[in-house]
């Protein structure tokens, strides 16, 4: 059985079978009207969200399928401290396929290796968002006709803005993708995913603050919301939220056929005025987004009814794993919250010292 915790858990072919997945829907939707009749998705939502829950329940019920789960932690048994393993044994009694959304860095990880049905990440902390960067590729693939040769902008919070490391990490199994990274020094992106995923797939990037001086090169922009919720000192957030603004008039060097993307929820990142520009693709990305997890839920589905056994989902091998008894420093990791998870680190290569948590992958140094 498979899950899809990580976006580099599905390999590119399988993220192209997807889309074509997701096209043939798009063509046919009657073909897919009954082809989960009778099968019911679980959307546990432990954090805030509007599109990534509702798109989910959307793309269940255009499967004709149906819908169980809560929106907010206050109402699940979380509340009353119910592990998220226990709360992933209980759902496999109810559901056939779950979607978590999490504070915590590593939950949705848990989770599969506890349910015993397939487990989706909907976002999971400041760690990854699969599912949105199933979405983004899809939108970039419609709009551009490809994945590789494109100079892609990132802009906004590339610190806490998960959508965008599960999107690098994506990009990072293309030819000729370009990097341009512009955020606020406080808000550049995390030194890990720079080595080993930006360097060590010989990707090309530049770093900077400045939005206007690079928009000429882009050929996608993908803005983002800084993520106040994750900020632990909230002046730091106030100060730094309104640092890009794209408005109609920035714009003006760009590319024609520039593609604008955004997860959303926008907050005030891009004016409402750029809307009307054919360049703004942000309300597409939410529809397309909606296919691919249709797509994706049929995958999951397939393979848990042809492997209905629990793979285990930690992605090296079991030798290289270390139970040293130290815990994970990163204090929005699930382990640091559930005691009971036992601390496991992998070690990134043979011989050095760093290694990282598998549930969060932050960086700790054991001998
Ligand atoms: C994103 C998320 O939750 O990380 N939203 C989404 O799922 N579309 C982006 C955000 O909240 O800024």
């Amino acid at each position: 059985m498979r899950s899809l915790i990580d976006i580099v858990d599905f390999s590119v072919e399988e993220v192209y079978g997807l889309m074509e997945t997701a096209q043939d829907i798009i063509a046919n939707p009657a073909r897919y009207a009954d082809s989960c009749r009778g099968k019911k998705i679980a959307t546990l939502f432990f954090e805030p969200s509007t599109r990534t829950r509702l798109s989910f329940e959307a793309a269940m019920l255009e499967l004709g399928g149906s819908v169980i789960g809560f929106s907010e932690a206050s109402s699940s048994s979380a509340a009353k401290g119910e592990s998220v393993a226990d709360t992933a044994k209980v759902i496999s009694c109810y559901a056939d396929i779950v979607a978590m959304r999490h504070p915590r860095d590593g939950a949705p990880f848990v989770a599969a290796q506890n349910a015993s049905i397939p487990v989706i990440n909907a976002g999971d902390g400041g760690h990854c968002h699969p599912t949105q960067t199933l979405a983004d590729l899809f939108t970039i693939y419609r709009e551009k006709g490809r994945l590789s040769d494109l100079t892609v902008g990132f802009c906004g919070d590339l610190k806490y803005g998960r959508t965008v490391h599960s999107l690098i990490a994506a990009l990072s199994r293309y030819t000729g993708i370009r990097l341009v990274l512009i955020s606020p020094n406080e808000l550049k992106l995390p030194e890990h995913i720079k080595t080993e995923v930006i360097k060590k797939n010989g990707m090309e990037y530049v770093e900077t603050t400045d939005l206007e001086s690079v928009m000429p090169e882009l050929d996608i922009l993908y803005m983002t919301r800084v993520q106040g919720e994750r900020f632990a000192d909230k002046s730091e957030f106030l100060r730094l939220r309104d640092s890009y603004i794209l408005t109609a008039e920035k714009l003006n060097n760009a590319k024609r056929d520039l593609a604008i993307l955004h997860p959303l929820p926008r907050v005030n990142e891009i004016s409402v005025k750029v809307d009307d520009d054919p360049r703004a693709c942000y309300f597409k990305q939410v529809s397309n987004g909606k296919y691919m997890r249709m797509a994706l839920i049929l995958k999951l589905l397939n393979e848990a009814k042809k492997d209905p056994v629990r793979a285990p989902l930690i992605h090296a091998d079991a030798t290289s794993l270390i139970r040293s008894g130290i815990r994970c420093q990163n204090d929005r990791c699930i382990s640091a919250v559930e005691q009971e998870l036992e601390p496991l680190f992998i070690r990134t290569e043979p011989g050095k010292k760093i290694c990282r948590c598998v549930y969060c992958e932050t960086a700790a140094e054991i001998k």
